[in-house]
């Protein structure tokens, strides 16, 4: 009965599986990474629970079954249930990645929280159960909030974790974190690529056989992986993203896969002393309270998937102390800031090349698009002549490598996110096609760097 065990090398890092060891995995690369792990044909077997068991499937005509686009389990959560699509979608599996400490277990424990009419079992592999206990306490403020439809289970073995989901019959399971699991049916330590991704997959057919959902926590690796192998990204039916300066009070969500919605959505918290705060008008937010912008801060008009944020840019220049001029960013990429500095250099004239130049954006935001260059452009400027950019005007526009200013997407709700939060005038590339029709905004259609300059400077 040899053939009972089998046993497989895995790659740690990106989940390929080799029948012997190697020392270089064949799919990403990487040396040293493939562990064995041994399978247990009998345990495997084991592990499926009965619910699982006695589904029977047959083939089933669509037009026969019934349409599941109707109720979705309202998350009371305005933020989550906007990168949700809606809710949560019975059966359905989400992943919640991100960093430790940045706060998945505080907004998981807070949507069960604040969801009376959700029975929620908050299945805790890592903290105790005093310790899910103080967090509550936390987020209910100390009040005597009612807490009793929420379950805490301490437990980290997969076929345990169905007997009590069995006996609780729950409508929404939580599991922090799925790394913290371990099935019997192998042989591997938990939070190795096999395990993650044999535990998630029990978890998958439990969740389609009961009609339960579960929203599985999962820690990323430092290259921002979720449990490493993107198998697991491939399994579920959401993934959402975590993420966030931990200096910085905001907290973004952002769906990276869903099969129930729109990837264009975003959600944004504020972290608080008392847990996670939806944030209604984060550009309000983020601009608030400043009377006045001295020289280098301008405010960029950008868009964080389908909602429009404005951000302010910050730019320090000054004469390099040091043989070898420093350029830093934060929350931009340094390499484009390089580019945009060639081009000032080379098209424009400006001798930035002695000089040191540091970029930040504020609340700790990270903005991918190139939207913001033109910002870049000018907070760079305005710091360099020493010169403040008028306060009402903000800026969108992507800078090509020669100089000029080249469209970029939804300008009109960038405008109209401008004209909302007051500002008076805003520059947006020439050759803009959707303008919208916002009125009380003077929109400036630029075409070149230089002329931006005389525009803002005289
Ligand atoms: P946590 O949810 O434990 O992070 P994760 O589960 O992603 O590892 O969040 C921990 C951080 O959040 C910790 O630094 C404390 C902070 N926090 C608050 O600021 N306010 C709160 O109400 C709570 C519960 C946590
Ligand atoms: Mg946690």
């Amino acid at each position: 009965m040899a053939a009972k065990v089998r046993s497989r090398f895995v790659c740690q890092a990106c989940g390929h599986e080799s029948p012997q060891w190697l020392g270089q995995c064949p799919q990403c690369r990487q040396w040293n990474t493939l562990v064995e792990e041994v399978r247990d044909r009998v345990e495997e077997k084991r592990g499926t629970p009965d619910r699982v068991k006695n589904r029977n499937p047959k083939p089933i005509a669509i037009a026969d079954i019934p349409a599941q686009d109707g109720p979705r389990i309202a998350v009371g959560d305005r933020e989550l249930a906007r990168v949700l699509g809606g809710g949560i979608v019975p059966g359905s599996i989400i992943l919640i990645g991100g960093e430790p400490g940045i706060g998945k277990s505080t907004l998981l424990l807070q949507t069960a929280l604040h969801n009376p009419h959700l029975k929620t079992l908050y299945v805790s592999g890592e903290e105790s159960e005093h310790q899910v206990k103080m967090r509550a306490e936390r987020l209910n403020g100390h009040s005597s909030a009612a807490t009793d439809h929420c379950y805490v289970l301490t437990e980290t073995n997969t076929q345990n974790i169905f007997k009590h989901i069995d006996a609780v019959d729950p409508d929404l399971v939580v599991i922090d974190s799925v790394q913290t699991l371990h099935t019997a049916s192998l042989e591997a330590s938990p939070g190795s690529v096999g395990q993650v991704r044999e535990c998630t997959a029990e978890l998958m057919r439990y969740a389609k056989a009961t009609n339960i959902p579960m929203v599985l926590i999962g820690h990323i690796t430092k290259d921002g992986m979720i449990a490493g192998p993107k198998v697991l990204e491939h399994m579920v039916d959401c993934v959402l993203q975590f993420e966030g300066d931990r200096d910085h009070a905001y907290r973004l969500l952002r769906p990276l896969k869903n099969r129930f919605g729109s990837t264009n959505e975003l959600g944004i918290y504020e972290m608080r002393g008392n847990g996670l705060a939806e944030v209604d008008d984060p550009s309000q937010v983020l601009l608030g309270g400043r009377t006045e912008r001295p020289s280098g801060v301008v405010v960029a008009a950008t868009m964080e998937g389908m909602r429009p944020l404005l951000i302010e840019t910050q730019a320090l220049v000054s004469s390099a102390v040091y043989g070898t001029p420093q350029r830093s960013a934060t929350g931009f990429d340094l390499r484009r800031l390089n580019m945009l500095l060639a081009v000032l250099e080379k098209r424009c004239g400006f001798r930035l090349g002695q000089k040191d130049v540091f970029l930040n954006l504020a609340g700790g935001f990270r903005v991918e698009e190139p939207a913001i260059d033109l910002a870049v452009v000018c907070a760079v400027l305005g710091s360099n002549a020493d010169i403040p950019v008028p306060m009402d005007t903000c800026f969108c526009g992507e800078v090509g490598l020669t100089g000029e200013i080249r469209p970029v997407p939804r300008t009109d709700q960038r405008i109209a996110e401008a004209a909302k939060l007051g500002f008076g005038r805003i520059l947006v590339p020439k050759g803009t096609k959707d303008l919208g029709s916002v009125r009380g905004i003077e929109v400036a259609q630029v075409a070149q760097v230089n002329e931006v300059l005389g525009l803002l400077f005289g």
